[in-house]
């Protein structure tokens, strides 16, 4: 057995945790290999609505183990908080959950400084003041505190003192912000290790060893390619790899251990925070999309900005991750449009661009071609069969352009609204 991975092919919010939810019928084991509590993955199960920033989307079945991956900025504060949530409505989680003893824990310092360097800066991020980005840097400063050092008292202590030195530092003398003392940290990991020290193990030896024993895992990203600091539109991205190489790091799985990866992508785009957008609609269509399709962040709560399908975009997601098939999410939220557009190519200056910069996307315009929109409600729609022939054109024009495969087709929020196709 190998792995499969599921990757976000846009700026996030593609409707990934539903697909996950969905793949997780095939899995043994589900892992998230990167971010953190930026992520708000939604899954709709009948009338229970859950939403999860750290625990795997495949916690919901109860089978299932779930592993928070080594790549992972971990909160304890939220993670303690998600488990308490899930167990109350009748989840059990402790018993499944596995964390890896190589993550970096976000502290209040990180959520501070995340605050204080948004506030200071003058091209916005728009983050999610999760602390992502600070406690990443962190990693790459090599002060950071990773979940394995809280099961050795003295060596957190030490800990604590070496990067408290420099925090307190910045957060005084920089930004003018209140500090924080060794006693309050080591306080708050100390209840973390109390209460969820047993679940911390080595996670990528594990991961190897249930793939040995042919288990299924499914790699579970979080946000999408086009936030990837390294390939996504920088600096507007987040501080780490929703891609294929961060799914192999981030786990610990080797590449010869992936069978498939799985893009997830919505049948329109939306991108929250700033950033360049080239197919972003300001006008009613954009508005039309936003509400009905109910695009108001699951983290923040901010809306998101909506235009329409990039083809572009998802043929770089497709090159930087070796796409293998595709799952298209909310096709429904596209009733009742006369007219869709799908942007298949890009232009500056009247010129085609195959493969924009980093340093000209702002510039691009989209190149349009219009598809008939159809007004039929999809939302009961159990297979591509029950589709409207508009709606099948739709789909079919994405995967021959995209040059990828459709195999999934998700037509609303809960779990009974999703078929494959042959
Ligand atoms: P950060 O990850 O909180 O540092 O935020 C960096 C950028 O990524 C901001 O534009 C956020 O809005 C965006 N972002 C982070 N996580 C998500 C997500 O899960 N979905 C969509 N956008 C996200």
């Amino acid at each position: 057995m190998k792995a499969v991975v599921a990757i976000g092919t846009q700026w996030g919010d593609e409707g990934k945790a539903k697909i996950i939810d969905f793949l997780t019928k095939e899995s043994d084991i589900v892992v998230r290999y990167q971010g953190g509590a930026n992520a708000g993955h939604t899954v709709v199960v009948g009338d229970q609505k859950y939403i999860f920033h750290l625990i795997p989307s495949g916690i919901l079945h109860k089978d299932k183990i779930c592993v928070i991956g080594n790549g992972l900025v971990l909160d304890p504060i939220q993670l303690i908080k998600e488990i308490n949530d899930l167990e109350e409505k009748g989840i059990e989680v402790r018993n499944r959950l596995i964390i890896s003893d190589s993550l970096h824990l976000i502290l209040p310092y990180h959520k501070a400084l995340d605050s204080a360097m948004e506030e200071l800066r003058d091209n916005k991020i728009g983050t999610t003041n999760r602390g992502i980005g600070p406690c990443y840097a962190d990693k790459c400063l090599r002060i950071g505190i990773r979940a394995g050092d809280i099961l050795d008292q003295n060596l957190l202590a030490e800990k604590i003192s070496l990067v408290l030195k420099f925090k307190n530092l910045q957060l005084k003398k920089v930004y003018q912000k209140s500090v924080f003392t060794e006693k309050e940290i080591f306080d708050l990991l100390d209840k973390f290790r109390v209460e969820l020290g047993d679940l911390i193990q080595n996670s990528s030896y594990f991961l190897s060893q249930s793939i040995q024993a042919e288990k299924r895992v499914l790699l579970e990203g979080a946000q999408g390619f086009a936030l990837d600091i390294d390939h996504g539109t920088y600096p507007y991205v987040t501080s780490s790899n929703p891609t294929i190489g961060g799914a192999l790091l981030g786990s610990g799985l080797n590449a010869s251990d992936i069978s498939e990866v799985i893009g997830i992508t919505k049948a329109y785009v939306t991108r929250v925070g700033e950033g360049p957008f080239p197919t972003y609609e300001d006008g009613p269509s954009g508005q039309l999309l936003q509400q009905k399709g109910g695009e108001f962040g699951a983290t923040t709560g901010r809306p998101r900005r909506c235009g329409w399908f990039d083809l572009q975009l998802l043929k770089q997601a497709k090159r930087i991750n070796g796409l293998t098939r595709l799952a298209l999410t909310k096709i429904d939220v596209l009733s009742g449009l006369d007219k869709i557009k799908v942007a298949i190519g890009y232009e500056i200056n009247g010129k085609k661009v195959e493969a924009p910069s980093n340093h000209n996307f702002y510039q691009v315009k989209p190149v349009y071609e219009e598809l008939p929109g159809w007004s039929e409600d999809l939302t009961l729609c159990k297979s591509y069969q029950d589709l409207p022939s508009q709606a099948k054109d739709y789909i079919k024009f994405i995967q021959e352009q995209a040059e990828v495969k459709i195999s999934i087709v998700s037509v609303g929020p809960g779990r009974e609204q999703t078929f494959l196709l042959e």
